[in-house]
């Protein structure tokens, strides 16, 4: 599929400073973890480019963290711009609608995955996504997408959402590490993979940060 089967359970947020930072940690932790997401700051400061580079540098799978959230004509433009690099996964916001995500998933076709943003982590995300996370995921499973984004500090929600989208859809976590989340919270609570950026970029080691992570999974 679009990412392969979770070993680590971990996406890297690879939210560095800017190119030459990111090959420093993907150089310390690539082979110990299974997808690389982006987000606007890295990809604002180095262009697009560098997700096709860093894919094909070290063959791993790359997610676009875009939360598009537009009017079909821009929407698509951006999934076109997308599919040019290479991106397998893309994350949209859910109130864009069912009609606008249906015309997303006929752009991606088969070569890209989309993710629904259900609620965000941070304090304001109870005051009006939470609202209507439930929905997000019910509309995941309607438009049949790939998967949902749920958050990682809250797994109790992670869990309620899995049992709308069901065992086939893709769940990622934020909000694990460095807001607090629990990596095997997250995981144990239906996540299939947790995203985690400053508690491995900023640690003294990223790569021992990232085993750290890993034997946490293996322990249980
Ligand atoms: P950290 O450094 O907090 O990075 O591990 C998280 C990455 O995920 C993106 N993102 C979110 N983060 N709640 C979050 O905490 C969310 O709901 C959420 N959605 C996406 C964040 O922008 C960063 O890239």
């Amino acid at each position: 599929m679009f990412l392969d089967k979770p070993e680590s359970h971990i996406m890297l947020a690879l939210d560095t400073p800017n190119r030459k930072r990111s090959f420093e940690v993907l150089d310390e932790t690539y082979d110990l973890i299974d997808a690389v997401k982006f987000n606007y700051p890295l990809i604002l400061k180095e262009g697009l480019e560098i997700i096709r580079e860093i894919k094909e540098r070290y063959k791993l799978k790359v997610v676009a963290d875009f939360k598009v959230a537009d009017v079909p004509v821009t929407n698509n433009r951006i999934i076109e711009l997308v599919k040019e690099v290479g991106v397998d996964v893309v994350m949209v916001h859910g109130f864009i609608g069912s009609d606008a995500l249906l015309e997303l998933k006929d752009i991606a076709s088969n070569e890209i995955g989309i993710i629904i943003v259900t609620e965000l982590t941070h304090p304001g995300g109870l005051e009006f996504t939470r609202n209507y996370s439930e929905k997000f995921a019910e509309l995941c499973a309607f438009v049949d997408v790939y998967g949902i984004q749920a958050p990682g500090t809250r797994p109790d929600q992670v869990k309620k959402l899995r049992e709308i989208v069901g065992p086939d859809k893709v769940i990622v976590s934020c909000g694990v590490g460095a807001q607090g989340g629990s990596f095997a919270d997250a995981v144990d609570a239906g996540a299939d993979f947790a995203i985690i950026g400053r508690a491995i970029y900023d640690a003294p080691s990223p790569r021992e940060a990232v085993i750290n992570f890993r034997k946490v999974k293996v322990e249980q």
